[in-house]
């Protein structure tokens, strides 16, 4: 027996009859962004799934509010997608992209270029948001060297931001949370603009907010604080999802669009969650009338069934690489796994479900309902703001006193377990952004459970 067979003989034999339930044979996995402890002592699993449901264990059905993790837009278990993962898996598993190539990668960058529209004209792919993020300021940073400007590396992030969790996306991103424990370790030349939340001036707020787009003018003080001609790019989520969805105010990101543009830095978007339908339109930008120079996506490119992510970079960006030798490496960057054969043809396929049933424009046309079925609980217990737009939404709790997040909590459990529904929380904010597949009535049935669970905690 060698010594790995020794271990493995070692190992306690997995029991098949083994309770889901149990808490010993929850330990071995180290859970991401996860309360362990908490969450083991009372566990939430999902056995599969179907359309708008997930499944526990028991069979007992869960309406998902949350689409997944925001990336499940065309509902789950779709037949397309799932038959042409096998048919991928079965043909082509895994093909290089480095020096190589597989049709499916180029047939859906030309389909994703199309979706996005002039003036986007390359796809870069990654296995992740964090890596798309990570990949888009490594490419703003490489563009300006190419063009002889090579002192352009500062970035410029906004507070509350979420961008993944590479050293990059932290270090752009605002979320305390996520960067103090790496604090001495983030990259040094990034600065931060404030973020857009106000109670005071926006509360309830029915979209984009009228209030607010004063805070784009930041900007113009960064500039003058570290000179245009240091920075390479501003990054920010064109809606911030993560952090409990804030509505850009109305001008504000015409204002980063205005001012970015006149100093020659790069405009990023984080379209990681406002990509591919969730406010309206294939990507956010194109809802919200402000076209960035590169923008990122992920979850929502196949639908969450296999991981991908995504830059997109605009006509003359991919060009001003291009240069040097033919034989010389233009960008030293890249995965081993970017473009899977397997993404890709997920990711065709849900590119065909989005189109066949109108999903890309659905969170536009149901927008207004969502909106009056959020807004119906102001006035509820706890509730101190609704905000929304396209088919995503967030309730904000008054927070008990030294326990931020408690509260949330509680409704996120009790909606679960008491009600059959699935929604986030981030810190004491709700956040859910169903399935585009919505119907009508389970939009009723997720704010009916929401109210009902309201009214009943703490
Ligand atoms: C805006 C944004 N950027 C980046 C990410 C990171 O994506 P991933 O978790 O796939 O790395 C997320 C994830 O929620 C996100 O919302």
């Amino acid at each position: 027996m060698n010594d790995i067979a020794k271990l493995g003989a070692l190992a306690p034999q997995a029991d098949t009859q083994a309770d889901p339930h149990s808490q010993a044979d929850l330990s071995a996995f180290w859970m991401p962004f996860t309360a362990n402890r908490q969450y083991k002592a009372q566990p939430r699993l999902l056995a599969r799934a179907e359309g708008m449901h997930y499944y526990t264990p028991e069979g007992r059905p869960i309406l998902d509010a949350t689409a997944g993790l925001w990336c499940v837009n065309a509902g789950h278990c779709r037949k397309p997608i799932v038959e042409a993962i096998a048919q991928a898996a079965g043909s082509l598993d895994f093909a290089p992209t480095f020096q190589m190539g597989h049709p499916a990668a180029f047939e859906l960058s030309r389909r994703l270029v199309a979706l996005a529209g002039k003036p986007f004209s390359q796809v870069f792919y990654t296995n992740s948001g964090s890596e798309a993020v990570d990949s888009a300021l490594k490419m703003a940073i490489a563009y300006h060297r190419a063009r002889g400007e090579g002192q352009r590396t500062r970035l410029i992030g906004r507070e509350r931001g979420y961008n993944g969790v590479g050293f990059g996306g932290i270090s752009v991103g605002g979320i305390a949370a996520n960067r103090k424990t790496f604090s001495g370790a983030l990259l040094p030349a990034v600065d931060h603009l404030p973020h857009t939340h106000d109670l005071a001036h926006n509360a309830y707020t029915r979209g984009q907010p009228q209030w607010g787009a004063h805070l784009a003018d930041e900007l113009e003080r960064l500039i003058t604080l570290h000179d245009a001609s240091t920075i390479a790019a501003v990054i920010v989520e064109p809606v911030a999802g993560s952090t409990g969805v804030l509505v850009p105010p109305v001008g504000y990101l015409q204002k980063l669009r205005e001012l970015t543009a006149k100093h020659g830095i790069l405009l990023i978007f984080d379209e990681v969650i406002t990509g591919f339908g969730r406010i309206g339109k294939p990507f956010g930008f194109q809802q919200l009338g402000v076209v960035p120079d590169l923008f990122t996506v992920a979850k929502g490119i196949n639908s969450g069934t296999v991981p991908m992510g995504a830059v997109f970079a605009r006509e003359g960006i991919y060009d001003t690489f291009m240069q040097g030798p033919e034989a010389s490496i233009e960008f030293f960057h890249g995965y081993t796994y970017s473009a899977h054969p397997l993404a890709c043809a997920a990711s065709l396929a849900t590119l065909d479900v989005y189109l066949d049933e109108g999903l890309l424009e659905r969170a536009g046309e149901l927008a207004g309902y969502w909106e009056d079925a959020l807004h119906s609980l102001k006035g509820t217990r706890h509730v101190i703001d609704v905000r929304n737009i396209g088919l995503m939404g967030a309730v904000e709790l008054e927070s008990r006193a030294g326990a931020v997040g408690a509260r949330a909590y509680e409704a996120h459990v009790k909606a679960f377990f008491d009600e059959g529904v699935m929604i986030r929380y981030t810190g004491d904010i709700i956040a859910m952004s169903p399935p585009l597949i919505v119907s009508k009535a389970q939009i009723d049935e997720i704010v009916g459970k929401l109210g009902r669970v309201l009214a009943a905690i703490g």
